[in-house]
């Protein structure tokens, strides 16, 4: 599906831009999903917040980790006022549905395990592809939290890296509503720092922390390059690119769809968060059941 011209562009930028990927029903699908998705969730059973600015918020969250094989939403930073309430309606505080809902929801899953995208994945060399994780990302108007820079690889740990990140834009995304940024040719550099997991006491919840790898800075303002993108379009980039995104002060939402995908032929890290059981074991592209791609 990929060009030659495309695929150059990829390996030299570490990221491509597809417009049009996917279809104004397909977006509309999705949204309309995540929308009753978040409808049902019951905001005072669950007050996780997602933060990548406060790790230790984060290593002590068990929803979190319960969320590699659920469906989550978890709320903006700025959600909650100083009592604790929150501050905007339910479905303009969440930051973020995760993580399994390419296995465990049909919309997402057709939305996922989609003929296009299986292709494309094997164009940029995953032939064991394994999708092990999805989020609905909506940086809502106003609070939409800022993602520092950061490289995926860190959080999905293979040898050799194989990480590869496909980003849907589920609305325009632009410059003022946090679009994203990436550093051209930064998949070269070195992993700097990786997520890593660990036992906590017995019958304590895992703990998680951020290792120091390699002292390499992160991109200065000027080897970085915004991607906005209309909707539809969709941006896959490697597992190593330096990327982050604004918060989004604007009216104006941005939602997108992430999934990350491995090379099932590499060792992926025991140390990685993410982990399936028996009962969710990870899956490529193939529908439930060894079935054709949707
Ligand atoms: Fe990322």
């Amino acid at each position: 599906m990929l060009s030659c011209q495309q695929l150059e562009r990829y390996q030299a930028q570490g990221y491509l831009v597809l417009p049009g990927f996917k279809s104004a029903p397909e977006l509309a699908a999705l949204r309309a999903r995540a929308a009753q998705i978040v409808e049902a969730f019951d905001v005072d059973a669950h007050r996780s917040i997602f933060s990548t600015t406060d790790q230790a918020r984060r290593s002590a969250d068990a929803a979190f980790l319960d969320s590699a094989e659920g469906i989550e939403c978890f709320f903006e930073e700025e959600a909650f006022d100083a009592a604790g309430q929150l501050r905007q309606p339910k479905a303009l505080s969440i930051n973020k549905i995760g993580h399994a809902m390419h296995d465990l929801d049909p919309v997402f899953e057709r939305f996922s395990r989609h003929a296009a995208l299986a292709e494309l994945a094997a164009d940029l060399g995953l032939v064991d592809p394994q999708l092990w994780q999805s989020m609905y990302i909506f940086k809502q108007p106003g609070i939409g939290g800022e993602v520092k820079w950061h490289q995926d690889a860190s959080f999905f740990d293979t040898t050799p890296p194989s990480v590869t990140a496909f980003w849907f834009a589920l609305e325009d995304a632009t410059l003022d509503n946090g679009c994203l940024w990436v550093q051209p040719g930064g998949h070269r550099g070195p992993l700097r720092e990786r997520f890593v997991r660990e036992a906590g006491n017995p019958g304590a919840t895992d703990t998680l922390r951020m290792q120091a790898l390699d002292p390499t800075p992160w991109p200065a303002r000027s080897q970085a390059v915004p991607v906005p993108v209309a909707a539809g379009t969709l941006v896959c980039f490697h597992g190593l690119l330096p990327h982050c995104s604004a918060p989004n002060r604007s009216a104006t939402s941005r939602h997108a769809y992430t999934l990350h995908a491995t090379d099932g032929r590499g060792q992926y890290a025991e140390h990685n968060w993410l982990r399936r059981s028996a009962a969710l074991p990870v899956r490529g592209f193939t529908a439930r059941g060894g079935h054709e791609k949707l």
